[in-house]
């Protein structure tokens, strides 16, 4: 197992200890998240659990863990996933595995949110890692013009790039596009935030401002916890 790889796992088998029976649990989607719902599931508590992917939702079905469908279960008492960047003030770039949407929602519905990642995530300024926007599939081209003209008017000059896997445009779970806006430094993450949004077509973006209480960061001395 890489270095990398076992401060996932350490992170997220730190996350699975959080959790107590009769919670509702929200698993996060990725390679970091998947650690932390094999962990849960090897607990074996009573817990209801609401998927942010499909692909999650199949390896929880996998390990017998019980589901449901955001919305059917009372209030997410706790939601874990991982993120692609952990930034100041427990700032994120999420959706680098396209599940930026649902993520966000299952984020939004949850009483407290903790990030499990590697050291290598955590980075002083936000932006190193393509931002990923969603959006709608009709009039794409058009939007991602559009998306240039908010990433200008946030003095970012950079032109966002369709998301390709074996030359096919990267569907989400929800069908729609992802766009990958390489912005390089994210100064103002809430101005940016807010100008992707205003976009027509912008289905929803991987800056997760002010929805992380904690961070549990795996490394080399252990895991480190941010909040
Ligand atoms: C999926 C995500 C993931 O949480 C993020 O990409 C981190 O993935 P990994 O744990 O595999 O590094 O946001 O949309």
């Amino acid at each position: 197992m890489s270095d990398a790889d076992a401060q996932k796992r350490a992170a997220g088998e730190a996350a699975a200890a959080l959790v107590e029976s009769g919670m509702v649990v929200g698993l996060g989607t990725g390679s970091t998240a998947a650690w932390f719902v094999k962990a849960l599931g090897a607990r074996q508590l009573d817990v209801t659990c609401v998927c942010t992917s499909e692909a999650t939702a199949q390896l929880a079905a996998s390990l017998g863990m019980k589901l449901a469908e955001l919305g059917e279960t009372r209030e997410i008492d706790l939601t874990v996933d991982g993120a692609d960047e952990v930034g100041p003030g427990l700032s994120l770039i999420k959706g680098g595995g396209a599940a930026l949407l649902r993520e966000k929602l299952v984020w939004e519905a949850s009483k407290r949110c903790v990030v499990i990642a590697d050291a290598a995530k955590v980075v002083p300024t936000l932006g190193k890692f393509a931002l990923p926007i969603e959006v709608v599939a009709f009039g794409h081209k058009t939007t991602a013009l559009r998306i240039c003209d908010a990433l200008s008017e946030c003095d970012l000059g950079i032109a966002p790039r369709l998301r390709m896997k074996d030359g096919q445009p990267v569907r989400t779970d929800g069908g729609n596009l992802i766009y990958d806006a390489a912005c390089g430094r994210i100064e103002e993450p809430a101005a940016l935030a807010d100008a992707l949004k205003s976009v027509t077509g912008v289905v929803d973006h991987g800056l997760f401002l002010d929805l992380a209480d904690q961070a549990l960061i795996g490394a080399p001395d252990g895991v480190h916890v941010l909040e």
